[in-house]
Parts: structure tokens; C-alpha cells; sequence
């Protein structure tokens, strides 16, 4: 297994460009089952989730193929099988996204229920409602959910929470259903907002995707199509945060600031530069970090996948902070890990009090989770001497050479075996 070293200190300058979306291409990627015409995808970010999407879609009879580095083609001619097996969809919960377009395509679907995860118990009963209230039977059985219907039926579907899975699941469930489906409370991310371009490009019928509700019209079949992948908003507010740690000057060529509304705002009180220019988006500090209070909501809220990294720079601003968790209930693994290069955090239920500026020192420290690893990252870069982070598989998921980009930048940072 692989560790990251970085050796903090030194200040994060220049130009770099962000990925494709991981969230994003995850879904569109299993919309390829919806349709016998290839599906083609662009700035799809190669990272180990994506592998593993390519491997359910390979097993369930998909041709999927890289055609260069960013681009992929999903043939979807037969559907051979209809299974989601527990090995895969314990590694990577946005597998169960492929029981909506499995459903629609083949009138079938036996996918695992994924259980709980590093961040909280992440159930997914609205998928199972939205599902049913489309006139599929559902069954749970050995673990697997499974689900039948000869002809799926367009419904009125409110959303206890605006969950993001849910709302793709469903919403992929109902482009070929019979009639008109509306999804109340739905989820306006970004990445449900691609999504739903790349079905209306298949020819599904859709409006209101990026508002609270969502209307779709079912069409009889769907056809091939073309798509670029929107950039990844989670690496542009990573990479903002590692540039205001370390008081750097780093312009983000492709940052969709559009997305990023709650992030920058966040960064601007923290003393922050963030500002549009023709080149992209700068972040740049000069001056010390103040503190701020916030708080994770869904989209346009702030991000709960931006709390870990937002935690460790608020590390280094002068005074307390105040960060309150809404999403997930155990999303704060990083706070002990921080703690230990130095940091004060106080905890209580959902909220952290993070009272800096702290001296960070560097620490063999321990990755729980993705985003939480990025955090540690975040820290590192502004600790004295040598960070070690292990179990960087977790980071492999979901930031695409994230090692090359920040040394791009004049981090001093590198891959090592553990022992
Ligand atoms: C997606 C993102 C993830 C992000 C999260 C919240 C992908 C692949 N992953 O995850 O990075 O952190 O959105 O922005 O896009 N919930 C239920 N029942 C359900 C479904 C969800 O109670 O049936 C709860 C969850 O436990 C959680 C909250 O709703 O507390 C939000 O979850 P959801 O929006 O569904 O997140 P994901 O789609 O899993």
C-alpha cells in the first residue's frame, strides 16, 4: 500500500486545471444503460471509482472502453445480466444509482443494498420509495433489493431530504417510464443538473432540473449521445483551501465559479482572494486567516464534501470557528487526526470549535475517508516538517493525481510504499 508525504511550508503558487466531476461522471455513466446507442463521455476523471463503474457496467454486459485519457465509450446493446453484486457496491456506494437505469432498461434489478459507511449510516430509503411510487415491486432479500416491474408508471415522488443519489436514481428511473413523473424536493446539485443535460441529449424530456422540482415527461426509448463532464467543484474548493493555507497565489484555469457561490463567499470572510479573471479563478492571501462560522447544507449550500478541508485551514485563522455538520452524522473522523499534528478542536454532536491559529506539526496520521484525507493533505501543506498519510486509497477515489497537480504548484509532495 501507498502512503503520501508531504513536507509543509511551502506556499502553493501558479496555474492549475481541475478534472472532471467524479459525482458527476458516476451517474451519467450508469444513464448508459438506458440506451442500446453508445454513449460517449468526455473529461471523465480516471480515478478508482471510475474503474469500478466501468467494472459494474462491464459485468452487467456493457461494452465500456477508454478511447483516450479522458474520454469513454459505453455501449449498452444488451443488457446481459442484472445484478449489483456487494463486492462492488460495498467498495463504492454510488453504485446503487445503477438500480433506477437497470430497472428502466430491463425490467429487473437486483442490486445490494450498500450498508453503512466511514461518514454515518447512509440509508437509502428515498431511492426505495421513488422507485416504488414509479410501479416497481420491491423485495428485500438477502441483503438485495430487488426490483421488478414490466412497465415502469410516471408518479408523484416527495423527497423527505433533497438526497442526490435519490433524485438521480429516480430521475433515471422515469425518462422511459409511461407518463409524467414530478420529483418534489429533489436534489439541485450541480452534478444532478449534468446529469439531467446528458438524458435530455439521449432525448428524455426534463424540466426543472437545478430547481426543487423536477418534471419528467416519459419518452419511449432513449438514443445515443455525446457529453462533456462538468469540472470537479470538490477539487476546485480542495485546491482553494490549500492555496489559502499555505498564503499561496493559485489561479484555477477552469473553476466553475458558478458553483462554488457558498465556497468563495466562506474564503472571501476568511480573508481570502477569490476572484474571477480571464485566466480562471484566483485565490490568493497575504494577510492573516480569520475565522468563520458555517454550516453544510445541500447544494447551494456549503458542501459537506468541503467541511474536512475547510476544517484544517480554519486551523490557522485567528479566533474560534464554528463548523456544524448537517448532512452526514459522522462526518468529523479528520478532527482526531488534526488534533494530533496539533490542531483545537472542540467537539459537540454536530459541531466542531476550531480555535486557532494552531502550530501544525507533522504527524504519521491516518486517512478515514476521501474528503477527510484531503483535509489531512490541506494541513500537511502548512505543518512543520513531514506529514505521512496512509491508506491513500481513499484519496485515489476520488482526486485525480492530486500528488503531480500539487507539486505542479511547489508543493513538496510524494508517493511512498508503507512498510
Ligand atoms: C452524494 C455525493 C457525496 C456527497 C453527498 C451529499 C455522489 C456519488 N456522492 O452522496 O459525495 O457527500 O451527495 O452532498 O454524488 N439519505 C437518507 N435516505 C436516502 C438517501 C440519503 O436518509 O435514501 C440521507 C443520507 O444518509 C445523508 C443525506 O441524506 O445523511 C444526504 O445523502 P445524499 O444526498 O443521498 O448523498 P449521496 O447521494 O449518497
Amino acid at each position: 500500500m501507498e502512503k503520501m508525504i508531504i513536507h509543509g511550508g511551502a506556499p502553493l503558487r501558479g496555474t492549475v486545471t481541475l478534472s472532471g466531476s467524479k459525482n458527476a461522471a458516476l451517474p451519467i455513466m450508469m444513464a448508459s444503460l438506458l440506451t442500446s446507442e453508445p454513449l460517449v463521455l468526455s473529461n471523465v476523471p480516471r480515478l478508482r471509482d471510475v474503474k469500478t463503474a466501468m467494472d459494474l457496467l462491464t459485468q452487467l454486459g456493457v461494452a465500456a472502453r477508454w478511447i483516450d485519457d479522458h474520454r469513454v465509450e459505453l455501449h449498452a446493446a444488451k443488457v446481459t445480466s442484472h445484478e449489483a453484486s456487494y463486492e462492488l457496491v460495498k467498495t463504492m456506494r454510488a453504485s446503487f444509482v445503477v438500480l433506477g437505469p437497470l430497472l428502466a432498461r430491463t425490467g429487473r434489478a437486483r442490486v445490494s443494498t450498500p450498508g453503512g459507511c466511514a461518514i454515518g449510516a447512509r440509508p437509502v430509503n428515498l431511492h426505495i420509495a421513488g422507485i416504488r411510487a414509479l410501479g416497481s415491486k420491491i423485495q428485500f432479500r438477502h441483503g438485495y433489493v430487488e426490483a421488478h416491474a414490466e412497465k415502469l408508471t410516471g408518479g408523484r415522488i416527495w423527497l423527505d431530504s433533497p438526497s442526490v443519489g435519490a433524485t438521480e436514481n429516480i430521475l433515471m428511473a422515469a425518462v422511459t417510464a409511461r407518463g409524467r413523473t414530478v420529483i418534489e424536493n429533489a436534489a439541485r446539485e450541480p452534478e444532478v443538473q449534468d446529469l439531467a443535460r446528458v438524458l435530455v441529449k439521449m432525448g428524455a424530456k426534463i424540466s426543472g432540473a437545478g430547481t426543487h422540482v423536477i418534471e419528467i415527461e416519459g419518452v419511449e426509448r432513449l438514443h445515443g449521445a455525446e457529453h462533456e463532464v462538468i469540472p470537479d467543484r470538490i477539487e476546485a474548493g480542495s485546491m482553494m483551501a490549500a492555496a489559502a493555507i499555505t498564503g499561496g497565489d493559485v489561479t484555477i484555469t477552469n473553476a466553475p465559479i458558478e458553483h462554488l457561490e457558498a465556497v468563495a463567499t466562506k474564503l472571501r470572510e476568511a480573508g481570502v482572494t477569490v476572484e474571477a479573471n480571464g485566466k480562471g479563478v484566483r485565490i490568493a492571501r497575504n494577510n492573516g486567516l480569520k475565522p468563520v462560522e458555517l454550516r453544510t447544507l445541500p447544494y447551494p449550500g456549503f458542501p459537506t464534501d468541503l467541511q474536512a478541508q475547510m476544517m484544517a485551514m480554519l486551523t490557522q485563522a485567528d479566533g474560534s470557528s464554528v463548523i456544524t455538520e448537517t448532512i452526514f452524522e459522522n462526518r468529523f473522523m479528520h478532527a482526531q487526526e488534526l488534533a494530533r499534528m496539533g490542531a483545537d478542536i472542540l467537539m459537540k454532536g454536530p459541531t466542531a470549535v476550531v480555535r486557532g491559529p494552531s502550530k501544525l506539526s507533522g504527524a504519521p496520521v491516518m486517512a478515514t475517508d476521501l474528503r477527510a484525507s484531503m483535509g489531512l493533505i490541506i494541513a500537511g501543506l502548512a505543518a512543520e516538517h513531514t506529514t505521512e498519510l496512509s491508506r491513500i486509497y481513499h484519496l485515489d477515489r476520488g482526486y485525480e493525481a492530486l500528488d503531480a497537480k500539487l507539486s505542479s504548484l511547489g508543493a513538496r509532495i510524494e508517493r511512498a510504499q508503507e512498510q
